[in-house]
């Protein structure tokens, strides 16, 4: 892990679990908020039913990581169609807001609230991995070599979301400059979707997943590209050498 990422990951520890805690409870519960946070509700319940659209219907005995799952929401519909689910975050307090909002899971879907890194190999493979979010603090490269990471114990699909670059959020990301430090989020960064797969297709560890299906959902203040990475099957031969 760089640098530049295990100071984001402090940063954002920081701002998800003390500066911002009240805020993203509200926002991620049903309790009235601003008409601007109603826009961003809207527009996180459009991406989480994107994200969870390219999942298959039943995921029955599949594993999935919900990697920076916040306050859960995303890994309780995966766990109500039958995933087996690890839900990790590096903030525990948000964590501890998922074990108290966790309703009961009909049928064989689970869910494991932790504690930690996305990147922690300890959590094992799964089938499937989402990251809705919680990459778009991190620099591209950063972003990339998350991806990396991930892909080393996916079989399935890497679905994740960025920023686009756009004028409007380059201006609001300037703006954000002019706050003082101590009250401000951690900057989102956005990104090209053209320098994000350029980057993809140069990582070694991605050389088995393909970019599939993109969707850009906008909701006035809320703005986020979603991406799915798909892992193609091994070659027919095994890939493997003859003695
Ligand atoms: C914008 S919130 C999104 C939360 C959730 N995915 C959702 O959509 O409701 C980003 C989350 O990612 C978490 N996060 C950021 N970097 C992380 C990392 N390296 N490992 C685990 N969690 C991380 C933050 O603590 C925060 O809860």
């Amino acid at each position: 892990m760089s640098t530049p990422y295990l100071t984001r990951r402090s940063q954002l520890e920081t701002y998800f679990d003390r500066t911002a805690v009240e805020a993203w409870s509200r926002l991620t519960s049903d309790a009235p908020v601003s008409k601007i946070r109603a826009t961003v509700r809207a527009g996180r319940e459009t991406m989480r039913a994107t994200l969870l659209g390219w999942l298959p219907e039943d995921l029955t005995g599949l594993r999935l990581l919900d990697a920076g799952c916040g306050t859960g929401a995303l890994a309780v519909e995966a766990a109500r169609r039958g995933a087996e689910v690890t839900a990790i975050d590096v903030s525990p307090t948000l964590i501890g807001l998922a074990r108290e909002r966790l309703p009961a899971i009909p049928g064989t879907g689970s869910i494991e609230f932790r504690v930690g890194d996305m990147l922690d190999p300890w959590l094992g493979r799964f089938d499937h991995v989402v990251a809705m979010d919680s990459l778009i603090h991190y620099q591209a490269p950063d972003i990339v070599r998350a991806l990396a990471e991930l892909s080393l114990r996916t079989d399935g699909s890497l679905l994740f979301t960025v920023a686009p670059r756009t004028a409007l959020l380059t201006l609001m990301h300037a703006a954000g400059k002019l706050f003082p430090k101590a009250d401000r989020a951690p900057a989102i960064v956005p990104v090209t979707e053209g320098g994000l797969r350029r980057r993809i297709a140069r990582e070694p560890a991605l050389e088995r997943f393909a970019v599939g299906r993109t969707r850009r959902v906008n909701s006035a203040f809320y703005l986020s590209n979603a991406i799915e990475l798909r892992k193609s099957p091994p070659p027919a031969d095994g890939g493997g050498q003859s003695r």
